[in-house]
């Protein structure tokens, strides 16, 4: 496997791979996305359109781990992630003008337009865990590998690639991780809880979704003589 940066022409396998990793979750799947089984083609445009929009923000890294095709001639994506990194290191986000200028996508007839900005509304909720001593920090903000290809250590080489920036830096790492995920991360050392996506009144993922943790590995932010 080779983990490297991901190409814009990317973006829809990227997608497509989010769309059929994420496909049963409780917030992408269930809420987000009811009609997903009368047109699972479509799922993926919600990927796509987040794709595209942070794409040009310099503070977020979009890694591809791929694969070489069965005549080797080639190379397929299999996984991805998007890292960001948050605080004053962080770089100037897009202008708004970059974001005009993305074409039209159709519309996802697989979402309920009720939920499908439901995320975005969350944020306010839980953005103050970014604060204080882990206000610097790099976040692992999507993480999904093909069904197929789950298993052979692609979520794990995708994740050292932030988690050794992290460690160089001195700075936190976090993630929140999807309903059934926290093992993954713990095995990785995010072991320090904090709050819940769906915490606070006013969230519209209050009620509606049970995962969503906070996990911190900040074991390399220890003085020494601790340790
Ligand atoms: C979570 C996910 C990214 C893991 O990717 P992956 O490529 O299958 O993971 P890896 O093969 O690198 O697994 C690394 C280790 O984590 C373990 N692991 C994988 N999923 C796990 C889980 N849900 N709980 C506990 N451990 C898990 C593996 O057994 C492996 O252990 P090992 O190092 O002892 O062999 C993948 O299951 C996925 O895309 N899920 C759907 C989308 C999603 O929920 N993404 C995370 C959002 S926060």
């Amino acid at each position: 496997m080779v983990v490297r940066e991901a190409n814009p022409e990317e973006q829809v396998a990227m997608a497509k791979i989010a769309a059929a990793a994420f496909f049963d979750d409780e917030l992408f799947g269930d809420l987000i996305h009811p009609y997903r089984h009368q047109y699972p083609d479509d799922t993926h445009l919600y990927w796509l359109k987040r794709l595209r929009k942070g794409w040009n923000d310099p503070s977020n890294h979009f890694l591809v781990s791929t694969l070489p095709t069965s005549d080797g001639a080639n190379e397929k994506v299999v996984a991805w992630a998007q890292w960001v990194r948050k605080g004053a290191a962080a770089g100037k986000s897009a202008q708004a003008s970059d974001l005009e200028q993305l074409p039209e996508l159709p519309e996802n007839r697989a979402a309920n337009p009720e939920f499908e900005g439901c995320l975005e509304g969350s944020y306010r909720s839980f953005a103050h865990e970014w604060s204080g001593p882990r206000a610097e920090c790099w976040d692992i903000a999507w993480l999904a590998t093909a069904p197929s290809h789950q298993g052979e250590g692609h979520g794990k080489a995708l994740m050292q690639w932030g988690m050794s920036r992290g460690v160089e830096e001195g700075v936190a790492l976090s993630v929140i991780a999807a309903l059934g995920k926290d093992g993954f991360y713990n095995k990785l050392g995010y072991t320090v809880p904090s709050g819940r996506a769906c915490d606070g009144e006013d969230n519209p993922l209050s009620g509606r979704v049970v995962g969503g943790h906070f996990w911190w590995k900040e074991d390399h932010l220890r003085p020494a003589e601790s340790l």
